[in-house]
């Protein structure tokens, strides 16, 4: 039985995720730092829980080495752990932006250092960053967070070309917006919230981003995107960038 310990597990993406690969028969290990949320989750699925701060390096260590004790390996890791802060990049406090750079980025790479001599030793082997849409255009009103998603698209392709001496492959999933509580993140110096800047994006749903964390953990690509938006978004950013640069700007003028 092949297993995967999730970050974040409690909510959202992450317990998508977590249904998703119990329905096909994995063994599913959650850490989150919401221990009244892990709890809902281990009534409705019987997986194994561990308290989990991602920021945390003794934390990792004990989680992982419980999820292991359980399950005999730790195949996949799913870093999915993420916070965001909405606002003009002045109105989100400096200690705002130090504690999405703490989770999203330094927690994703505790994750790595944690996992890596579990990984070493399974066959499943792989690690799966989640970044962000916001990790390939900078998104502004999301500037610090994009920035932090930027670092984990960057991680995880040279973990990718490091690790195949392991035999690991390193992988990321860049969802466009999805609904979740994180759409309601906002930040002390705004009134406005994610959600408010969405307008007529589409919302895609926690299944379609556990069926893409489903693919990035079997398939070969090394990015997969959650949602058509985010491809054309990836598409204009790459083929048009001055179209988009223009459009950007023009939307913050005033
Ligand atoms: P969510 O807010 O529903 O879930 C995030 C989970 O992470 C929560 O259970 C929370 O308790 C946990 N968490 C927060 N800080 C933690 C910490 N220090 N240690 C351990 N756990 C911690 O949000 P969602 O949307 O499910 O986010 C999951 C990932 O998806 C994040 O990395 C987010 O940046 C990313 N993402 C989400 C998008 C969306 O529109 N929902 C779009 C693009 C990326």
């Amino acid at each position: 039985m092949r297993s995967i310990f999730i970050t974040g597990g409690a909510s959202g993406i992450g317990l998508a995720a977590a249904r998703r690969f119990k329905r096909e028969g994995w063994t599913v290990g959650i850490g989150d730092i919401d221990g009244i949320g892990m709890g809902r989750v281990a009534d409705e699925l019987g997986v194994f829980t561990a308290p989990l701060d991602v920021r945390d390096r003794a934390q990792w260590a004990a989680a992982l080495d419980g999820f292991v004790a359980k399950a005999g390996k730790l195949d996949v890791l799913l870093n999915n752990a993420g916070i965001a802060r909405y606002g003009m990049f002045e109105e989100v406090t400096p200690d705002e932006s130090d504690l999405q750079v703490d989770i999203n980025v330094k927690g994703v790479i505790n994750g790595a250092y944690a996992a890596l001599p579990y990984l070493k030793e399974s066959r499943g082997r792989r690690l799966v960053n989640v970044a962000s849409v916001a990790g390939i255009v900078g998104s502004p009103g999301l500037a610090t967070y994009s920035a932090t998603k930027h670092a984990v698209r960057g991680l995880t392709e040279a973990l990718d070309a490091e690790w195949t001496r392991h035999g690991i492959d390193v992988t990321c999933v860049m969802p466009f917006f999805v609904e979740t509580p994180i759409l309601d993140a906002g930040s002390k110096g705004s009134n406005r919230t994610i959600r408010d800047a969405i307008g007529k994006s589409p919302v895609y749903t926690v299944e379609d981003a556990a069926e893409m964390i489903w693919r990035a953990v079997h398939g070969r690509e090394r990015e997969y995107i959650v949602g058509k938006a985010g491809r054309q978004a990836s598409f204009a950013r790459r083929f048009m960038p001055g179209r988009l640069r223009k459009r950007m700007k023009a939307a913050f003028a005033g």
